[in-house]
């Protein structure tokens, strides 16, 4: 018998992925950038053991048996398997052996942060681990568990390259700045109080591909130009240019949700009202201080430079005053000590009570790691 433990972080896109140019193998139309989240505060841990006397694979998410006939976790298992066979080093009989595999996530999944991103990304990891081949390029299989899984395999702001081959070797993750390039960089997830189910990221883009106009112009006109600026913004570590095509890819990204037809609707008047406390707070300060993303759903991502997040909070907390100010549990992640004082309260409006859940305050992490012994 053999056992592995990793863990692997969620990804937070800043230029989305949105579309694919190929179903079957997870091939988008654009390329994205996202930061890689430490996974002290959100993380997926998978254990993977493998045994000659399972009788069959068997997967538990959240405690909750799933069916292993699922394409995409069968392709990942496939694929890793077949790279490992190519390994002289790889045990071959062990490729054999039926797996179970146990996975948690250490947020609730009722935050409706997107878990297949560190989930797909564990999984795989966990297998190259069990089988040693660690160390080989995995971006390329994670990609077929989930798009965005395979950002979730490097540390620091990671771009997905497209990639022009039909079979998606060259469609991979790769590392733009290591996490210690900007260290003061970081990130609030703003969890809202929304009960909508809403409409899947896959289904949501296939249905933008088929259907909008606007999806068109933003891959030929729009994201190159995007990821090119915004690389050049994380070397430079120029805020300003960061903060402003964060905010502009997002809301071009949820423009292409309601273009598409039927519309997928992911944010709703909480999130707009962020977005218009997150603006106002930019212009009383005369420069961006702090960017909102929006993924597909209504939790609002905010980044933002350490220095500024005391004052950033004390704001959020009076345009969205909640019961449980108070409490540990609403302000989750690196702790804070709220300021007395600060920006003027008189720009901001208050919106309704308790609109928020809670806020997660969080940083730019490494990549998986195996956490059992060795
Ligand atoms: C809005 O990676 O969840 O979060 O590849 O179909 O599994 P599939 O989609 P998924 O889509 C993520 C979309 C997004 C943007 C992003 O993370 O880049």
């Amino acid at each position: 018998m053999l056992s592995v433990t990793c863990t692997a972080p969620v990804n937070i896109a800043v230029i989305k992925y949105w579309g694919k140019r190929n179903e079957e193998l997870i091939l988008p139309l654009n390329d994205s950038i996202s930061a890689t989240l430490s996974t002290e505060h959100l993380c997926t841990t998978t254990t993977i053991t493998a045994s000659p006397n399972f009788t069959e694979n068997k997967i538990t998410l959240n405690g909750v048996e799933e069916s292993f006939e699922n394409k995409r976790l069968l392709r990942c298992l496939s694929e890793v398997r077949r790279r490992a066979d190519e390994h002289d080093k790889c045990r071959k009989e062990i490729l054999k052996w039926n797996i179970h595999v146990v996975t948690e996530n250490n947020f609730p999944t009722a935050a409706g942060l997107a878990s297949s991103a560190s989930g797909y990304a564990c999984l795989v990891y966990a297998l190259a681990c069990l089988y040693g081949i660690e160390k080989e390029e995995l971006s390329a299989i994670a990609r077929q568990g989930s798009g965005s899984a395979c950002r979730s395999l490097y540390s620091g702001f990671v771009q997905w390259k497209k990639g022009c081959h039909d079979n998606g070797s060259d469609s991979i993750a790769i590392q733009i700045v290591p996490e210690t390039h900007w260290p003061e960089m970081r990130i609030l997830i703003l969890v809202v109080n929304d009960a909508k189910k809403k409409t899947s990221s896959t289904h949501g883009m296939s249905t933008s591909v088929k259907t909008s106009e606007l999806l068109k112009y933003r891959v030929s006109s729009c994201v190159d130009k995007n990821i090119e600026a915004l690389t050049k913004a994380l070397h430079d570590k120029d805020f300003e240019l960061f903060g402003k095509i964060t905010m502009q890819d997002s809301n071009q990204f949820h423009a292409v949700c309601l273009d598409t037809y039927p519309p997928c609707v992911y944010m709703n008047d909480i999130s707009h009202s962020i977005v218009n406390v997150i603006h106002q707070y930019n212009k009383v300060h005369g420069e961006i201080k702090v960017a909102y993303t929006f993924d597909a759903g209504p939790n609002a991502c905010l980044y933002l430079l350490e220095k500024d997040v005391p004052d950033v909070l004390r704001i959020i907390n009076y345009a969205f005053p909640n019961d449980n100010v108070k409490s540990v549990e609403y302000i989750k992640g690196i702790p804070v000590d709220l300021p007395e004082s600060g920006t003027d309260f008189d720009q901001f409006e208050t919106y309704g009570s308790n609109l928020l859940k809670y806020l997660i305050h969080t940083k730019v992490g490494e990549g998986p790691k195996r956490i059992d012994e060795q």
